[in-house]
C-alpha cells in the first residue's frame, strides 16, 4: 500500500587514510559509508563509483554543512543499529529513508546525541576523530536539529500520491461513519480543526456540518488542492488551509472541535497519539471535542490462518524455494479481508479514550479456547455518543480490512501488548510472551 522514498541525496564516505590521488583508502575495518538511498544501503554495497571518498577525520576537510557545524544536534528517537559480517555498524532510520555503515564506535557518537550536542561536544567527550563521524551522520540525516527529531518523512512522502486517497475516498463505511461524528458534534459557529487533512474531504464536510471556520491541517502535497475542493463544495470562504505538521502548528484562535482521520492498521499503526495530543495542547479549548473520542481494540483467534499468511513462501513447484523469507514473515502483521466465521470468540483488548497521552502503550488479555495459527486484530472508533464506526470481519468491509498476526498459540490466556515499534514509531509493535510482530 505505501512506498518508500525513492534515492536522495546525502551520501558520504568516510575512511582513515587518503591514497597518492587523494581519495579516500579503505581500512580493514571499512570506512563509513551513508546513504538516504536504503536499498543500497541494505544491500551492504555502494558499488563501486564513490565519488564522494575522502580522508581520515582529523585530515577530513571541515564540514560545509552549516547544520552540522553550528547547531545543538540529536540523534533522531528510531534508530535501528544491526551489526554487520564486516565489523562494521548499518545504523538505519526507516521513517526517514536514511542509513549509514560505520565503523561500530560510531555507535558512541549516537549515544553522546541522546541529548542535544554541539560537534565540540562530542569531540570533547570522545576524542578528535568523533567530529568526522559526527559530520558525516549529520549529512546522511541521523543526526538532526531537536525540533525535527520525531518527524517521519516517509510517511508524507506515502500520502502524496491520489492513489491512498482513492482508497479512503471509496471507503463508504468510513465518510458514512466521519459525516455522522461531525454532524452529530458541530454546532453552528463552531471553529473545527481537520488535523491530517488529505484532500480535504473532513474539513469540508465539517464546513457543510455549519462550522464557522475550519482549519485544514495537511504536511503533503495535498494541502495544494484542499481549497479547490472547500471552493467548489461552497464552502470555500470557511476553510483555511494550513500546511506543514499539525503537532507543530499553532493556530491563531482555538477550535471547539478536533476530527482526525489518522488510523492505520489496528489504529495506532501510524502512531498518531503523539501529535494528535501536541495539535489538542496548543489548539483546542479545554472543553474541546475530539472527533473520534474513543477507540475499542479488538482481538481474536483463527483456527486456520489465511492462505496469504505464509503459504507464498513455500517451495514452490517450479522449483523456486522461497522458505528462506519464512522467518521476515512470521514476524510481521498481514492486512487483508477475513470472514467473519474466520475468527473465534473475540476479546477486548483496550477501550481507551482518544488520543489519550504520549508515550503510549496498551496491553490486554486474549483468550484462546483452542489452538490457532493466527491472531485477528480490528477496531472500533466512536465518532460521537452512540456512533460507532466498526471495522470487524462481521461489519461492512473497510479499506482498513483486518489485521492478521502470525501468533500461533494453544489454547490459554494471553497478555497481548501494543506500543510503537521504537525503530520506526509509524509501525507497530505487538507482542505476546517473547513473541514480537510489527504491522504497518
Ligand atoms: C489517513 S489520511 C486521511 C486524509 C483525510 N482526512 C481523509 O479522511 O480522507 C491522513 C492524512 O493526514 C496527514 N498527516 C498525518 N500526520 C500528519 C501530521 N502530523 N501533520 C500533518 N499532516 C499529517 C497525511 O499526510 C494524510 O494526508
Amino acid at each position: 500500500m505505501k512506498s518508500g522514498l525513492q534515492g536522495g541525496s546525502g551520501t558520504v564516505c568516510w575512511s582513515r587514510n587518503q591514497d597518492q590521488e587523494g581519495r579516500g583508502q579503505r581500512l580493514a575495518r571499512g570506512p563509513l559509508v551513508g546513504s538516504r538511498n536504503r536499498q543500497r544501503a541494505e544491500a551492504g554495497n555502494m558499488g563501486p563509483a564513490l565519488p564522494w571518498s575522502w580522508c581520515s577525520t582529523d585530515q577530513r576537510p571541515p564540514s560545509t554543512n552549516p547544520t552540522s557545524q553550528m547547531s545543538n544536534l540529536i540523534r533522531p528517537q528510531d534508530l535501528l543499529v544491526t551489526f554487520e559480517p564486516d565489523g562494521r555498524v548499518l545504523i538505519k532510520s526507516a521513517s526517514r529513508a536514511a542509513a549509514v555503515k560505520a565503523p561500530p564506535w560510531a555507535v558512541g557518537v549516537l549515544a553522546v546525541c541522546s541529548r542535544p550536542c554541539t560537534r565540540d561536544q562530542v569531540v570533547a567527550a570522545m576524542g578528535p576523530n568523533a567530529g568526522g563521524v559526527y559530520d558525516a551522520l549529520a549529512d546522511a540525516g541521523l543526526l538532526v536539529a531537536p525540533e525535527v527529531a520525531m518527524d517521519t518523512p516517509v510517511m508524507f512522502h506515502n500520502y502524496a500520491g491520489i492513489e491512498v486517497h482513492r482508497r479512503m475516498l471509496i471507503d463508504e463505511p468510513r465518510m458514512a461513519g466521519y459525516w455522522a461524528g461531525l454532524k452529530a458534534t458541530i454546532r453552528p459557529g463552531d471553529v473545527v480543526i481537520d488535523a491530517g487533512s488529505g484532500t480535504g474531504v473532513l474539513a469540508t464536510m465539517a464546513a457543510l456540518c455549519g462550522a464557522a471556520r475550519v482549519y485544514a491541517l495537511e504536511q503533503s502535497d495535498f494541502a495544494d488542492t484542499i481549497p479547490a475542493v472547500a471552493e467548489a463544495s461552497g464552502v470555500g470562504d470557511r476553510v483555511t488551509v494550513v500546511r506543514g505538521d499539525f503537532s507543530k502548528v499553532v493556530l491563531p484562535e482555538k477550535a471547539r472541535v478536533l476530527v482526525t482521520e489518522t488510523f492505520g492498521a489496528w489504529a495506532y499503526a501510524e502512531d498518531p497519539i503523539p501529535d494528535v495530543a501536541r495539535c489538542i495542547a496548543n489548539n483546542l479549548t479545554d472543553d474541546g471535542v475530539v472527533v473520534p473520542g474513543r477507540v475499542k481494540l479488538w482481538a481474536a483467534p483463527m483456527p486456520v490462518a489465511p492462505p496469504s499468511l505464509l503459504h507464498p513462501f513455500r517451495r514452490r513447484p517450479e522449483g523456486v524455494n522461497l522458505t528462506p523469507l519464512l522467518a521476515d514473515a512470521r514476524c510481521r502483521g498481514h492486512i487483508t479481508p477475513v470472514a467473519a466465521d474466520a475468527v473465534g470468540p473475540a476479546s477486548l483488548i483496550a477501550d481507551v479514550p482518544f488520543p489519550g497521552t504520549a508515550p503510549w502503550g496498551f496491553s490486554g488479555t486474549l483468550t484462546v479456547d483452542a489452538p490457532c495459527e493466527a491472531v485477528c486484530c480490528w477496531y472500533d472508533l466512536e465518532m460521537a455518543p452512540g456512533v460507532i464506526l466498526p471495522t470487524g470481519p462481521a461489519d461492512p468491509m473497510t479499506h482498513w480490512k483486518q489485521s492478521v498476526l502470525p501468533f500461533a498459540l494453544d489454547p490459554g490466556v494471553y497478555t497481548i501488548e501494543l506500543l510503537p515499534a521504537p525503530e520506526d514509531r509509524r509501525s507497530l509493535l505487538v507482542r505476546i510472551g517473547t513473541h514480537e510482530i510489527r504491522l504497518r
